[in-house]
């Protein structure tokens, strides 16, 4: 069994980059989340175990609401501060996370973390019966999404003193309100939450929670949550990650791939599309051509998924079987346009099943293709150098098999979409 010593932050850190992108690259509502999190946890002498959780979870709260556009607009906009339509995310995220050997622990932060010090909330607490990490989360990101980036940081100060100080005892804990006030206080506090820079330096000082061990089998899990969320950002192709996933593992294993590498494949299946949640569902789901903006913009999904995955402790080789599948033999592909010699056979493995099951799935305008069209289409693929014709050979010596891996059902209904 291989194992990854991973230094937990730089997972979830890695992770919590999945929940930023956007069209022009990342925000950083999680990141300025956490920060003013562990600031207030300083300044209430928060122990380090609870520090650790708090500061995991505020860099993934908002996991519930990843797959939307619509959500994660909604819960950021400043109007929202005082509207207690909130929760849905929480609840959400929390599903997401519960069962998770890895992150379950973070859940139940995660569930609260819109609830009200005043009590009227669908989970029935109130007050100091709200886990503390919630309440520092809740408060946290509200400051975060007061704050706006186009003015100076300064200016905008005695604004977010008076929103918060307007809602203790009625949003907010009152205690960590005043605890907020003190180290507010602080011109350093404010620089360094709109300092791009200073991010790195305040990982580095999360490095103080270790490294964990964690077997491909924890890893696969953890991809598997992510999987989960990037399936949902289209409803058209409600089932991609998890019928590539078993499209690569099986060509993976006809290939000869070691047990370990085989593991890996399933990781690399899993979050090769991680990326996407840099592209609107409404270009994703849009029923006709793409305009050449908007092609732009879905083909920048594979370079996030690199630069996320290749973050993590010992996901080199998982970051490029992951993120080349948009990659061809002849260089033409996107979005390093690596060549065949740099292409290894992980990478060519994980492009055919990509194709192989897109051009199988069923898509709202058009059936799943028959065997001759699939094999007419990729071989073509093969005589222009964009795909390896020996792993597409392995393909089509399996096709009975492989296609049975593929999940054909059209899309999930909208209703049990975001459920
Ligand atoms: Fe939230
Ligand atoms: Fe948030
Ligand atoms: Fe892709």
């Amino acid at each position: 069994m291989r194992f990854f010593d991973i230094h937990p932050v730089n997972l979830v850190k890695a992770l919590s980059m999945a929940l930023e992108l956007s069209i022009n690259g990342m925000s950083r509502h999680h990141w300025q989340t956490a920060m003013i999190c562990k600031k207030i946890a300083d300044q209430i002498s928060m122990n380090a175990t609870e520090q650790r959780t708090l500061v995991f979870a505020a860099l993934l709260h908002d996991i519930g609401a990843a797959s939307s556009w619509d959500e994660r607009q909604k819960i950021q906009q400043t109007d929202t501060f005082e509207k207690r339509s909130l929760g849905a995310h929480a609840e959400a995220g929390y599903l997401l996370l519960k069962d998770s050997p890895q992150l379950g622990y973070l859940a139940q932060s995660i569930r609260y973390h819109h609830d009200y010090w005043c009590g009227g909330n669908k989970s029935g607490l109130k007050g100091s019966q709200i886990p503390l990490v919630s309440r520092i989360i809740h408060l946290a990101d509200r400051v975060q999404i007061l704050i706006h980036h186009n003015q100076s940081i300064f200016a905008q100060r005695e604004k977010i003193l008076e929103s918060i100080d307007r809602s203790s005892g009625i949003v907010f804990d009152p205690l960590l309100v005043k605890a907020a006030h003190e180290i507010m206080q602080a011109e350093s506090f404010w620089l360094d939450l709109v300092n791009a820079s200073y991010y790195e330096n305040f990982f580095k000082t999360l490095d103080v929670y270790g490294s964990v061990r964690y077997s491909s089998d924890d890893a696969i899990q953890i991809a598997n949550i992510f999987a989960k969320i990037i399936d949902k950002i289209s409803k058209f192709t409600a089932h991609h990650s998890r019928s590539v996933t078993k499209t690569a593992v099986f060509l993976a294993k006809l290939e000869g791939f070691s047990e370990d590498d085989v593991k890996s494949m399933e990781i690399a299946g899993l979050l090769h599309d991680l990326g996407k949640l840099a592209v609107p569902n409404a270009i994703l789901e849009k029923p006709g051509k793409l305009t050449a903006e908007e092609v732009v913009i879905v083909r920048q999904h594979t370079y996030y998924t690199y630069r996320i995955l290749e973050q993590i402790d010992h996901f080199e080789v998982i970051a490029q079987w992951a993120a080349y599948h948009h990659e061809t033999l002849d260089g033409q592909g996107y979005p390093f346009r690596i060549g065949g010699k740099d292409l290894s056979l992980g990478s060519r493995i994980l492009a055919v099943a990509d194709i192989f099951v897109a051009l199988t799935e069923t898509r709202p305008y058009r059936e799943s293709l028959p065997k001759q069209k699939v094999q007419d289409i990729m071989t073509n693929m093969v005589k222009q150098n964009k795909i390896d014709g020996n792993v597409l050979k392995t393909l089509f010596d399996h096709y009975d098999d492989a296609v049975l891996l593929v999940d054909t059902r059209l899309a999930v209904k909208e209703n049990e979409r975001f459920a």
